[in-house]
């Protein structure tokens, strides 16, 4: 029989439980995964109780009382809590989401808050993101064109601009990324999600003249074509976004090129 061994502190334990103030009204437990690389010891998850009376409606919102008021040295990324930064990506209560835009009262039980999966833990909450940003880095995100623009501004027909809705909302929070099974295994070489809507942004932009030299780049059986149509990456997008559909569009813009 094959036997599988754990690698060294994989295995995440019960950790400490910070019970809620005496008088606290209306109490939900928060269990958040933390790990400290600089302690040696393994992962665990510790349980907040959390008065709702007296907190924000958000998931973010708890995380901030907690750190404020109950432990400080819990670690996390949030900016704009508005939903624009992509910055407070986590797994909550099972899927990828923005803690800053996902209701407490959505959330049956406890609600259990991880690192996005499948991705190097920096500390606590915070995942190293280096693959995904030098994989955006070699996208080349940005307009390209060697033809000077006729009347000092590039202008595009209202037909034109229409194609970027949908892409140019997104706000690289990577929630889909650490949500597709094939970015997980092949995520050295795959683009995955974000980066491939990322790219099919400026394919589909009529001022850019790059697309031939874009598409080119993208023919190839790992940076494109390990996307097998799974699509957890559309159903976990927290802006709405369609990273599968347009992962689909550059697949048959370049069978149109053929
Ligand atoms: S549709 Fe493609 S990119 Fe999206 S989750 Fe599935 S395999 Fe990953
Ligand atoms: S497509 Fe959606 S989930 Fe993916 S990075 Fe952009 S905003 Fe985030
Ligand atoms: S804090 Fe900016 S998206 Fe949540």
């Amino acid at each position: 029989m094959v036997e599988f061994t754990l690698p060294a502190n994989s295995k995440v334990k019960e950790g400490k439980t910070f019970p809620a103030r005496a008088g606290a009204t209306r109490v939900r437990k928060f269990k958040i995964y933390r790990w400290n690389p600089d302690s040696g010891e393994n992962p665990r998850l510790d349980t907040f109780e959390v008065d709702l009376d007296k907190c924000g409606p958000m998931v973010l919102d708890a995380l901030i009382k907690i750190k404020d008021e109950i432990d400080s040295t819990l670690t996390f990324r949030r900016s704009c809590r508005e939903g624009v930064c992509g910055s407070c990506a986590f797994n909550v209560d099972g899927t990828n989401t923005l803690a800053c835009t996902k209701p407490i009262e959505d959330i049956r039980g406890d609600v259990k808050v991880y690192p996005l999966p499948h991705m190097p833990v920096v500390k606590d909450l915070v995942p190293d993101l280096s693959v995904p940003y030098a994989q955006y880095t070699s996208i080349e995100p940005w307009l390209q064109a060697d033809t000077p623009p006729p009347t000092g501004e590039r202008l595009q027909s209202p037909e034109e601009r229409e194609k970027l809705d949908g892409l140019w909302e997104c706000i690289l929070c990577f929630c889909c990324q650490t949500s597709c099974p094939s970015y997980w295994w092949n995520g050295d070489r795959y683009l995955g999600p974000a980066i491939l809507l990322q790219s099919y942004r400026w394919i589909v932009d009529s001022r850019d003249e790059a697309t031939g030299k874009r598409l080119d780049d993208l023919d190839d059986p790992f940076k494109l074509f390990r996307c097998h149509t799974i699509m957890n990456c559309t159903n976990t997008c927290p802006k709405g976004l369609n990273p599968g559909k347009a992962i689909g569009d550059i697949k048959m813009a370049l069978m149109k090129r053929r």
